[in-house]
């Protein structure tokens, strides 16, 4: 007897019967840049098909992709330099155009899920994740703003806190600001294998975000390591976090099935700015097909144990699968 294993690839109805994962709107959380001016809508150069909006363009642009069946959406803001400060002051302001939009997406569409980015380089004039002094980043003086911007994106509404910062002991620190103040329903999702990756450029692209001197290495992670992603996510775990997040994604595969392995809290990944401008670059060439390489990247995410991925693809996916 022969063991024929194409016998299962015959057709397309026996490949669907023996498909093993499946990606679908269900599993995603759409980054979107949020812009001061109310009716502004910007391309990110390196992002083509992705804009920077005001919260009017916003609140249209959730309204298209709930209909298309993406329900969360992780919203970043793009921060004037005249309001950015060496302790990123304006990053808990409740009076801040970012927290009013927060209100506003909430207010209007009470049923999405609105995830909020919680480290100080948006708002930092120095680019950094953390207090700056003397070229060293302060860790512990930097829990205190982050617990303050935690805290005041949970009163805007906020249903996800993503701390994206990778200051040590900040999930704990963010946990007990959000319980002292009655916060216990506001989840956390920690990016807690947080890469200190070159994929990140577009993104600070369209922030206008990038260190003003130095790089992050001495808090994000050195992308030769795997075991030390273990640590990050026991402390993560320990401290209270209810998502745990590996990015970026597509060059980090290893470390996501090493944490669905390890770990019964669900896993998400971010599919960063850099993976979604190599695939839309390569396609204006004509070097590649955007549509089948892009549903298998985020396949292979998605098998390689991502129950969630953050991804700049969400809706364009949404689009070609109705
Ligand atoms: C801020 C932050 C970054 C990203 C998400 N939150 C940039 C960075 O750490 O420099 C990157 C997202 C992307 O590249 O799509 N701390």
């Amino acid at each position: 007897m022969d063991i024929r294993p194409r016998r299962n690839r015959k057709s397309a109805a026996i490949r669907s019967l023996v498909e093993e994962t499946k990606v679908t709107t269900d599993d995603f959380i759409f980054p979107l840049f949020l812009l001061e001016g109310a009716n502004e809508k910007v391309e990110v150069d390196s992002m083509p098909g992705i804009y920077r909006l005001g919260i009017d363009k916003m609140l249209n642009e959730i309204e298209e992709c709930l209909k298309l069946g993406v329900k969360a959406f992780d919203i970043f803001p793009v921060v004037a330099e005249h309001h950015k400060d060496k302790l990123a002051t304006k990053s808990h302001d409740l009076d801040f155009f970012y927290h009013k939009a927060l209100r506003r997406v909430k207010d209007t569409f009470p049923e999405a899920a609105v995830m909020t980015d919680v480290a100080m380089d948006p708002y930092s004039s120095d680019g950094h994740d953390g207090i700056v002094q003397d070229g060293k980043i302060l860790n512990d003086e930097t829990l205190e703003v982050l617990g303050k911007q935690a805290l005041s994106q949970a009163q805007s509404g906020a249903d996800i806190i993503g701390p994206s910062d990778m200051m040590d002991g900040r999930v704990g620190y963010i946990r007990e600001v959000l319980d002292d103040n009655g916060f216990t329903d506001v989840s956390i999702m920690s990016y807690s294998a947080k890469y200190a990756s070159a994929f990140y450029g577009p993104f600070r692209d369209a922030l206008d975000s990038a260190p003003k001197s130095g790089d992050k290495k001495t808090y994000q992670m050195n992308p030769a390591n795997q075991r030390e992603a273990l640590i990050e996510a026991d402390l993560d775990v320990d401290e209270g976090a209810d998502f745990l997040m590996v990015k970026p994604a597509l060059a980090y595969l290893d470390v996501i099935k090493l944490l669905k392995d390890n770990y019964t809290q669900p896993i998400a990944a971010y599919n960063v700015s850099g993976e979604y401008a190599m695939l839309k670059a390569t396609a204006e060439k004509g070097w590649l097909s955007y549509e089948p390489t892009m549903a298998e990247a985020l396949l292979s995410i998605k098998r390689a144990g991502a129950d969630i991925i953050l991804t700049y693809h969400a809706k364009e996916f949404a689009q070609l699968a109705k």
